[in-house]
């Protein structure tokens, strides 16, 4: 089994729109999957798997957690399901840290603007202190990638924050996610973009599932 968390401290960068596509792709792989949605506040993904039972889609277990049940609930689903999907809250509060210590691996989903960067450097900063115990006690320290997403290279207001990103000298995975209509249909269906028909966001998804899952097995080999 693994666990692989989707978080950054801001709402509305795509934590859960990564989360769900993440879950669909990896479950027509062939690995049985579930989520954990740790924001109580929006259970966005919570109210996504009760669209996508609502269309007669194949059902993805989703389960909600506070801060409270996390690790228990994640423990328990660790045994239940090939991967575990930590759809992460935008809550700087006790949930960030567990979600860095329960997580395999941690995707950073971050959209191109000033303000979402001063809550992935509080974020970073949460990770690597978390981290810093870890280390301590000789626990190997999982992953990290930050994901661009609504990549744009072409903009130029967007230059600004991906050279910012360089400079933290952070992982950044290969896989970009570019802004499309398929991400919202699909959230307002109940579907991952891997059953719909927009080939370019299939591939991004594919591709993504295929990075992460790879990072994975070199975290846990
Ligand atoms: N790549 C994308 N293209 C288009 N819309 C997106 C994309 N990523 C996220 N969105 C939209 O942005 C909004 C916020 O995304 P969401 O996944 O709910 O963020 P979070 O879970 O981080 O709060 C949603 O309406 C979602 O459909
Ligand atoms: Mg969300």
């Amino acid at each position: 089994m693994s666990i692989i968390a989707v978080a950054n401290l801001k709402g509305g960068v795509g934590k859960s729109t990564i989360s769900q596509n993440l879950a669909v792709s990896i479950w027509h792989g062939g690995k049985t999957v579930c989520i954990i949605d740790t924001d109580t506040e929006q259970r966005s993904t919570l109210e996504w798997s009760e669209r996508r039972n609502g269309n007669g889609l194949e059902p993805i277990a989703v389960f909600l957690v506070n801060e409270d049940n996390l690790a228990t609930k994640a423990n328990e689903a660790a045994d239940d399901f090939d991967v575990v999907i930590i759809d992460g809250s935008p809550a700087l509060s006790e949930i960030t840290t567990k979600i860095v210590l329960i997580a395999d691996f941690v995707v950073v989903p971050v959209m191109p603007s000033g303000n979402d960067f001063g809550a992935l450097e509080k974020f970073l900063l949460r990770y690597n202190d978390t981290r810093a115990i870890q280390k301590r006690r000789g626990i190997e320290t999982a992953g990290l990638g930050i994901l661009l997403n609504e990549y744009d290279s072409k903009a130029i207001v967007n230059r600004t924050i991906y050279q910012a990103i360089d400079r933290l000298e952070v992982p950044v995975l290969e896989s970009r996610v570019a802004h499309r209509v398929a991400y919202k249909e699909a959230n307002l269906t109940g579907l991952g973009v891997t059953e719909m028909q927009d080939k370019k966001a299939i591939a991004e998804i594919e591709a993504l599932t295929n990075e992460v899952l790879e990072l994975l097995e070199q975290v846990s080999a």
